[in-house]
């Protein structure tokens, strides 16, 4: 079977965490530290928090700026569900937008529909994605939030190695929070980070990761009601070889996209995902023409030996986001159809290039027969 995803570990990464097991010392300690290290020396800037996945990053970022009830947050509304229940699991109100229909990232435009008829300072803050690793366009983004006195929080969970405007993805952000799921391009298994500029907004993120937990007079005091999010050492350990081979790895991911650009061009039934040089590509997906039955062409790929799913959510037409927001289905098209049509292919720095000819003829091949 062609994988969707595979993750890239070596005999080496499985050696340096078992070293870390050998020596008993396994909660957070000094691997953590390395890569934390390792990834803002990676991104170019700030200071990173490791936390126990990119869920718990994004809810510590949120806690760490003041988000809170009766606060409302923007969100876009094609993602992974994540993105906004932190929102909802803080007490605050999730207000979705639309998405671009090429790039299915958030844009100033859709931001600023959502915002129609809301006071200006109801909205607190906006969670920007870079849907797949492509960076949303967050100067705008982050010019209009400020300008309104929101803060800027990027879900880069998707986005390590991505670069927007020439700077990793996350510069433009109050917090920028990653994922170290295995679909993603660095795993730690469960795991994630927050990258911040603001000394004083990492260390609010440590505080939080670890009960809230403050040293005061030499004593340890808690002053936050803080969660236990703390990433162990030999999961860090998992990942500090990932990091140091990650320049090429984003580099073979732009080469398989660009293949899989070449081979599906003008297939007709398909749109393609707009290219931009700095997407890292944590997937590859493509939208299928309302015609064509996508469970089929799943299934058909899966008999051909080749894995494929369907990309994020459109989180308005889930139970829990319509039960309490009842927004009409109509309500966001571009995300609905992307939730509806989209399908993500096969990517990984494992993959082939005779595969990638595989999965492109074999999904031509099935659009073109019917
Ligand atoms: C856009 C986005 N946000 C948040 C998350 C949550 O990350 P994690 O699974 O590490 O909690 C994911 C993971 O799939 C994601 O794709």
């Amino acid at each position: 079977m062609i994988r969707l995803a595979a993750p890239d570990i070596s005999e080496q990464d499985i050696e340096r965490c078992a070293a870390v097991l050998r020596s008993g010392m396994l909660v957070q300690g000094p691997n953590v530290a390395a890569l934390e290290d390792a990834i803002a020396g990676f991104a170019g800037f700030g200071t990173c928090a490791a936390v126990s996945s990119g869920t718990a990053a994004l809810h510590t970022a949120l806690m760490a700026l003041g988000i809170g009830p009766g606060d409302a947050v923007l969100v876009p509304a094609f993602t992974f569900p994540a993105t906004a229940n932190v929102v909802e699991a803080l007490g605050a109100r999730t207000v979705l937008c639309d998405v671009d229909p090429g790039t299915y990232v958030l844009t100033p435009e859709g931001m600023a529909a959502a915002l129609q008829g809301h006071r200006e300072d109801a909205v607190r803050a906006v969670i920007a994605v870079d849907e797949f690793g492509y960076p949303a366009p967050m100067t705008a983004i982050a010019a209009l939030a400020r300008g309104r006195g929101m803060a800027v929080i990027e879900d880069a969970c998707c986005a390590l190695g991505s670069m927007h405007e020439g700077v990793h993805v996350g510069a433009h952000a109050d917090a920028a929070c990653f994922s170290f799921h295995p679909r993603k391009a660095v795993t730690t298994g469960e795991g994630g980070c927050v990258l911040v500029r603001d000394p004083e907004l990492v260390e609010r993120v440590r505080r939080l990761r670890n009960h809230g937990i403050e040293a005061r007079d030499g004593l340890a005091d808690f002053t936050a009601a803080g969660l236990n999010y703390r990433l162990t050492d030999f999961q860090a350990a998992l990942a500090l070889g990932q990091i140091e081979r990650f320049g090429p790895a984003v580099a073979r991911r732009r080469d398989l996209a660009a293949r899989y650009a070449y081979l599906l061009a003008g297939t007709p039934g398909l749109a393609l995902p707009e290219p931009d040089d700095g997407h890292s590509w944590q997937s590859y997906m493509v939208v299928l023409d309302d015609g064509l039955d996508r469970l089929a062409v799943i299934e058909e790929l899966r008999a051909a030996g080749i894995e494929a799913n369907l990309g994020a959510q459109a989180l308005h037409e889930l139970g829990y986001f319509a039960a309490k927001y009842g927004h009409e289905a109509d309500a966001f098209p571009n995300a609905s159809r992307l939730y509806r049509s989209g399908l993500v292919l096969p990517l990984h720095t494992g993959l082939r290039d005779d595969e990638v000819l595989h999965v492109a003829a074999t999904l031509k091949s099935l659009i073109e027969n019917g």
